[in-house]
């Protein structure tokens, strides 16, 4: 990537009891959050609830249910400006075939024309579920690249294959920019 470009990672993870792998002190996401900002020298940024969500899967399974059937807009804390960035990658888990309704929050209180959005999600067989797509309509303005869908488990316990997935992925999307 050429030096002049700014860029941002920006992610939301969660940490407690989760599918598949145990109570994590770290977030899966999160842990992917860092691979990219490494590689790329960009800054990252954590989307955080201002009421976090229950260390327990299956609580925090029904509330992000609901939040997804309510088309709902937890306030998050904190904020970073966008603005003043090129390139943005956007990390969330899958949660319920879609983005957790919180990183919605945080992207409509931004103006995205002209930025380039990265995608990458974390799941567990859902694959990044046309959040793709569903970005595009989000961050008005932006050009979407192709997004990275990355397994929670490896993501978690093998980090050295988590690190050669996301520097293909890397090569692949970054030429020229
Ligand atoms: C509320 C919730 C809903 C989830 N829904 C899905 C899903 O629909 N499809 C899927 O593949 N994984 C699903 N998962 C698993 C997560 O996507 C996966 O564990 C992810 O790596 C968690 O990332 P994190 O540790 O950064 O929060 C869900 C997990 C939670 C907590």
């Amino acid at each position: 990537m050429k030096n002049s470009k700014k860029v941002l990672v920006v992610f939301f993870s969660r940490t407690g009891e989760n599918y598949a792998v145990g109570n994590i002190e770290k977030g899966n996401t999160h842990i992917i959050a860092e691979i990219i900002a490494k590689e790329t020298g960009g800054k990252l940024f954590r989307i955080e609830t201002v009421k976090p969500y229950p260390d327990e899967y299956k609580a925090c399974v029904e509330i992000a249910k609901a939040e997804k059937e309510n088309n709902a807009r937890p306030e998050v804390k904190d904020d970073v400006k966008v603005e003043d960035y090129d390139v943005i990658f956007i990390g969330y888990p899958n949660w319920w075939g879609d983005m957790p309704m919180a990183v919605y929050t945080f992207i409509e209180k931004h103006n995205w024309t002209g930025k380039t959005v990265v995608p990458f999600c974390t799941h567990e067989g859902s694959g990044l579920s046309g959040t793709e797509r569903k970005l595009k309509d989000a961050c008005k303005g932006a050009t979407v690249s192709e997004g990275l869908a990355i397994k929670g488990t490896i993501a978690q316990n093998s980090q050295a294959q988590a690190r050669q997935s996301v520097k293909k992925w890397l090569e692949s999307i970054l030429q020229g920019k």
